[in-house]
């Protein structure tokens, strides 16, 4: 890991939506947390003809929208807003690179974050490349969307890579700076009791489930070209699999895990025109009520302009690991827009005992381990134990073990993945990225699941705002005897 402390942290599309929410109150917070070296510089660059004064001030504002007012202290803003500096940039005109160089040191370390729509991905780093302002030290953020499918990612990959070489490349998925993400390597490799039961032998299926309540969020130009298995199963759900089911790396080395995640990513067994009918199931919903209030369906969406689209909102589907770990083990994914509550997990179910000597009384759940990655971070283990009763001599009850991160965490809250996103950056450590064998490997997968759906002409089912998924989703996994966790 290279610690530096003569860093620019050069900001593409700082007026955008992700730089309001996300980007600038991860760095106000790391900031005030004493992380951000004293002489790390902001640059934001954005087309607005403004002065640094301006941005500053409307910065401001922002944060006051995104932070606890108890986060926003007058010292530390004023101490923040010095390492900040804006520049009015037309990306994709050459000659603004220029100006921007003048304000480049040499001996500094540049990262620059492209937080614009990827297709000023290329052209950006073009400019950068032939204004010379790159040296063999800088390095470039990359935001998803990487592509569409396997041919257009390795487009993008193939042009960045053209001017920075991959060890310098960090393509986010903000899932794994999660910190509960995180602590899936922890419970899976810290925790012997864990890691020896941690397969086919003893594990029946593994459920993950990413359900938000958001809708598109006027994202209509975006959504309705891309879908849900673009938007969260390429890249967050596959990532959440293979932190789940990936064999123990060799270390915490970037290139180690990477390999063990680019390993399991290929024995994902390909869902097919033969398969998908029975394996994947579309949605898209139709108007309904989230948290007591009405919403509009997909197609009444802001910005629609498509009142048949056939874009899915939701995704539910089995998938197998061809390998000796996962062979006869289902692996459920589900995710979706507008669904009945805001809730990301993995569910390890393990198999039942192959003989019970409690006939009649055994309850009727399994061991389950809960990973709850959001809301609510913590870790459940449902287990069978006596019921504490004199008449009923060996009755047996489900009890839950839990394990609850926020309350047992020192900090006050639990850190934004973007915080630590950039912490690792910084530190030139690139084990919390996604390295381009992964997205061509999760692309291939997904374009082998899109071309089937095509194939085989598979419409969305409907499915009301407000509830759990249309009701084809929870017949893809009864038909195995099984259910959806909803605990
Ligand atoms: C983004 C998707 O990558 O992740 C959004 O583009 C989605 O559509 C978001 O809402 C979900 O992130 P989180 O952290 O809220 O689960």
């Amino acid at each position: 890991m290279q610690m530096t402390n003569d860093t620019d942290l050069i900001i593409f599309g700082a007026a955008g939506d992700l730089a309001n929410r996300k980007l600038f109150p991860a760095l106000y917070r790391l900031h005030c947390a004493g992380l951000l070296e004293e002489n790390v510089r902001i640059m934001a660059l954005a087309r607005a003809e403004l002065s640094t004064d301006d941005f500053v001030q409307g910065l401001l504002k922002s944060l006051r929208q995104m932070l606890d007012t108890s986060e926003l202290d007058d010292v530390q803003w004023q101490a923040f807003s010095r390492r900040l500096h804006y520049l009015s940039m037309d990306f994709g005109e050459q000659a603004h690179y220029a100006n921007f160089n003048q304000w480049l040191q040499s001996q500094r370390v540049a990262i620059y974050y492209l937080a614009t729509p990827p297709s000023l991905f290329g052209s950006i780093c073009g400019h950068l490349h032939s204004t010379g302002c790159v040296d063999d030290r800088a390095r470039v953020v990359l935001e998803k969307p990487i592509g569409q499918d396997l041919v257009s990612s390795r487009h993008v990959n193939d042009t960045v890579g053209g001017y920075f070489d991959e060890r310098n490349i960090y393509r986010i998925d903000h899932y794994l700076g999660k910190e509960t993400v995180q602590n899936l390597l922890a419970l899976r490799f810290a925790n012997r009791v864990i890691n020896s039961q941690w397969d086919n032998s003893c594990i029946d299926h593994v459920q993950i489930t990413a359900a938000e309540t958001v809708g598109i969020e006027g994202r209509w130009g975006y959504y309705d070209s891309v879908g849900q298995l673009r938007d969260m199963v390429q890249n967050h759900l596959l990532q959440l699999l293979c932190m789940v089911a990936m064999e123990p790396p060799n270390s915490l080395e970037a290139d180690e895990i990477r390999a063990e995640k680019v390993k399991l990513l290929r024995a994902l067994r390909p869902i097919t025109s033969e398969t998908v009918l029975e394996s994947a199931i579309r949605g898209q919903y139709s108007a309904g009520w989230i948290k007591d209030q009405p919403v509009v369906g997909y197609m009444q969406e802001e910005g629609s302009q498509d009142s048949s689209s056939n874009t899915e909102t939701f995704v539910a589907l089995r998938a197998y690991v061809d390998n000796w770990r996962w062979a006869g083990v289902p692996f459920y994914l589900r995710t979706g827009k507008r669904m009945r509550e805001k809730v990301t997990q993995v569910v390890i179910a393990y198999k039942d005992n192959p003989h019970t000597i409690f006939p009649g009384r055994q309850p009727t759940v399994g061991n389950k381990l809960v990973i709850r990655l959001q809301p609510n971070e913590g870790i459940q283990l449902e287990m069978v134990s006596k019921k504490q009763s004199l008449k009923e001599p060996l009755s047996l009850e489900k009890q839950v073990l839990n394990l609850d991160f926020f309350a047992d965490a020192s900090e006050s809250r639990i850190a934004d993945a973007y915080e630590r996103l950039f912490l690792e950056v910084i530190n030139g450590n690139q084990w919390l990225f996604v390295s381009r064998d992964e997205i061509e490997v999760s692309w291939r997968w997904c374009d082998s699941l899109l071309d089937a759906w095509q194939d085989k002409d598979v419409a969305v089912k409907p499915y009301g705002a407000g509830s759990s998924g249309p009701s084809k989703a929870e017949i893809l996994i009864e038909k195995d005897q099984r259910s959806w966790y909803e605990g």
